[in-house]
């Protein structure tokens, strides 16, 4: 049996200060708590997120975050087994920030430190939530992330294909700004789209049509720029409708390439298969996740979404990989670097896409 593990995760590595308490025994594992401190207000006048102001925020908040999930958790560090940290990839200030608090705390303790990839936190996810067991599919959309993974085991995954360019996420948000909608764009952009008619722009659907899953989102912010430019051109601005038909006719086409390409990396993937699953801020729209859904029902697969809050970044997921990672005797050290880049397969080409975290995996 499972002896019982009560893991500290804490998570900076891009524009959210995190701090979770996991508890995991032989049944399902329980949150304690998992806080995270967004930094939209501190980046919003630069329109994406500065890595300056994004690494003082962390360095600054990351104490008190960490009290508050010990608190809420109800236990002291005494009571903790080990700590998880992200170490990449991600914004390297950030990281960092959590990297030296939680060596630090571990130093202080005398606890064992587990550095977790960040994108491991995300995939590993479904089990938190849901027990499924390896292999499945994991598609990971969010403003900073876009790839396909089949998840093989709690070290062991293999990148199908993914952006070569922005992530969906980046995307939405760009199309917010070109439109004048408020940050992020997603949930904006959504709420547009759902008064729009689809139909009305027809926008590129690019590599929709070539083998494989990697995916290309930047040409759509052009085309949008476009019609928008040629809309004012033509009428001297835009209008209420003109705006909401956009967003549909972005969302349509964001949506029908990750469905599109998740039915080819479902086809890459093979059997066995126990799940598709989905992560990342992106994952939360209705339309892009019904669509998804069918494509996973079509191929006789189970659909799963964790709760929104932990799709997003959030270190209850680090803490869980954490737990991962000790219950299958992977390596816990104190002598590990933290990395801007840390691919979760280094075999797979490198990504050529940036997201709004810095070139990555
Ligand atoms: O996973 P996340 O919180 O952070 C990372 O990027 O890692 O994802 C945030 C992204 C943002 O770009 C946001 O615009 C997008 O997810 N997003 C959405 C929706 N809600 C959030 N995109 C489309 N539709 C939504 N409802
Ligand atoms: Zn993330």
């Amino acid at each position: 049996m499972d002896r019982t593990l009560t893991l500290l995760g804490i998570e900076s590595s891009c524009d959210d200060t995190a701090a979770a308490v996991v508890r995991a025994d032989a049944g399902r594992p329980e949150i304690l708590s998992s806080q995270v401190l967004g930094q939209t207000a501190l980046h919003e006048a630069f329109g994406g997120v500065v890595p300056e102001i994004a690494a003082r925020a962390h360095a600054e908040r990351l104490d008190g975050v960490v009290e508050e999930a010990l608190a809420v958790a109800g236990v002291s560090l005494d009571q903790i087994d080990a700590i998880a940290v992200t170490a990449g990839p991600g914004l390297i200030g950030g990281v960092l920030s959590g990297v030296m608090l939680a060596r630090g705390l571990a130093a202080a303790k005398g606890l064992p430190l587990v550095p977790v990839n960040h994108l491991a936190g995300h995939a590993l996810t479904p089990r938190l939530t849901d027990g499924i067991p390896f292999p499945y599919l994991m598609l990971l959309v969010s403003g900073g992330h876009c790839q396909f993974l089949l998840v093989q085991g709690v070290d062991r995954f293999v990148r199908l294909g993914g952006t070569i360019d922005d992530a969906p996420g980046e995307a939405f948000d760009k199309t917010a700004k070109l439109l004048g909608l408020p940050q992020p764009g997603g949930p904006s952009v959504e709420e547009e789209a759902a008064l729009g008619d689809a139909g009305r722009f027809q926008f590129p659907r690019p590599l929709l049509d070539r083998e494989g899953c990697d995916m290309s989102f930047s040409g759509l912010k052009t085309a949008l720029l476009r019609a928008r430019d040629a809309l004012v051109v033509e009428k001297g601005g835009i209008t209420v409708q003109d705006r909401r038909d956009l967003c549909a006719g972005f969302q349509a086409a964001v949506a029908e390439v990750l469905a599109k390409k998740t039915s080819h990396a479902i086809d890459l993937a093979g059997r066995p298969l126990t799940a598709l699953a989905v992560a990342g801020g992106v994952a939360a729209n209705t339309t892009i996740r019904a669509m998804l859904e069918t494509v996973s029902t079509r191929a006789g697969l189970p659909f799963l979404a964790p709760p929104l809050r932990l799709c997003t970044d959030n270190a209850a997921m680090i803490a869980w990989a954490g737990i991962e990672r000790l219950r299958t005797g992977l390596s816990h050290t104190s002598d590990f670097v933290a990395r801007p880049r840390w691919p979760l397969d280094d075999r797979a080409p490198a990504l050529l896409g940036s997201g709004k975290k810095g070139a990555k995996a």
